[in-house]
C-alpha cells in the first residue's frame, strides 16, 4: 500500500485554479520528483498536502483521509515540509531556527537535534551563527534540518537546489539519498532542475500549468523524445 495517495486534487487561489485533478502515490522509502517550470503549481501541490491552500480531492496517509485535517495534525502524523526559499528567521541562530521545527515533537528535541547534526556536521559547528550570515547551501540545510525536527515519515522538499552551485546541489542530493537509505524516509521533491531530479528520484511526475502531463521512472521519461528535449536536456 502507498504511504501517501493523492486523488483528483484541485486547488484554487480565489477563483483562479492552480491545480487540476492531480493524482499520484508514493510508496514507503521511495523518492519521487515533481518536475515543472515556474508557475506550474509545484509549491501549490506541496502547500495543499500540508493543508495550506484551498483544495478539493483526497489525500490519504496510509488508510486515513487527512484532506480535511488541520496542518498541525498532518505534521503530527508525520509530514515534514521544507518550503521554497526556506523561510528561515534571519536574525535567529541555526539552533533556534531548528527548534522552531520541533513545535509538535518537543519530547524528542534532543534525539532529533543529534540526528540533524549528524546529517549536517557543519550546522553543529555553527549552531550559534545567525542564518542571515549563512550561504544559500547552509540555509537550505537548516531548512531541511528544521523539517526533520518534527520526526517526519514523509518529507516534502520544494526546489532545494534553487540558486545553488552544482557542487552544493550534489551535497543536497547526497543528504536526501541518506534520508531514504539510512532513515527509511519517503521524499517528495519538486524541481525545475530536471537533471537533479533524474539523479535522485525513482519516479518522476511532470507538472505543466496545474496538470500532470507525464509520469514514470527516470528511464521511461528519458526515453520519451519530446519530454527529454523539453525537460531533461537531451537531444
Ligand atoms: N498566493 C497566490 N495567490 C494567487 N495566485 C497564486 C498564489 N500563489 C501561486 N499562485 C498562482 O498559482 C499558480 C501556481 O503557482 P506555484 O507557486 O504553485 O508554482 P510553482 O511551480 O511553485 O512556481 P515556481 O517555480 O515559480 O516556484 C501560478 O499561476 C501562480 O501565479
Ligand atoms: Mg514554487
Amino acid at each position: 500500500m502507498a504511504l501517501i495517495e493523492i486523488n483528483k486534487l484541485s486547488a484554487w487561489y480565489g477563483k483562479a485554479q492552480a491545480l487540476s485533478e492531480i493524482s499520484l502515490e508514493v510508496n514507503r522509502a521511495e523518492t519521487i520528483a515533481i518536475v515543472g517550470a515556474n508557475g506550474a503549481g509545484k509549491s501549490t501541490l506541496l502547500d495543499s498536502i500540508m493543508g495550506l491552500v484551498h483544495n478539493t480531492g483526497s489525500i490519504c496517509l496510509e488508510d486515513e483521509d487527512i484532506s480535511a485535517s488541520k496542518t498541525r495534525y498532518r505534521v503530527e502524523q508525520g509530514i515534514g515540509y521544507a518550503p521554497e526559499r526556506f523561510n528561515l528567521f534571519p536574525y535567529m541562530t541555526v539552533r533556534d531556527n531548528l527548534l522552531v521545527g520541533a513545535y509538535t515533537a518537543r519530547d524528542k528535541i534532543d534525539k532529533n537535534l543529534s540526528a540533524v547534526y549528524k546529517l549536517f556536521p557543519q550546522l553543529a559547528e555553527r549552531e550559534n551563527q545567525e542564518t542571515a550570515t549563512q550561504s544559500g547551501g547552509e540555509r537550505q540545510m537548516v531548512s531541511l534540518g528544521r523539517a526533520m525536527m518534527s520526526s517526519p515519515r514523509i518529507l516534502l522538499v520544494d526546489e532545494p537546489t534553487i540558486g545553488l552551485a552544482p557542487k552544493v546541489c550534489g551535497e543536497i542530493a547526497e543528504v536526501l539519498r541518506r534520508l531514504r537509505e539510512e532513515m527509511g524516509l519517503t521524499v517528495i521533491v519538486t524541481e525545475q532542475n530536471a537533471n537533479f531530479a533524474l539523479s535522485l528520484a525513482e519516479r518522476l511526475y511532470v507538472l505543466e500549468s496545474g496538470h500532470i502531463t507525464a509520469s514514470g521512472s527516470a528511464d521511461e521519461l528519458a526515453r520519451d523524445d519530446t519530454l527529454a528535449k523539453s525537460y531533461f536536456g537531451a537531444g
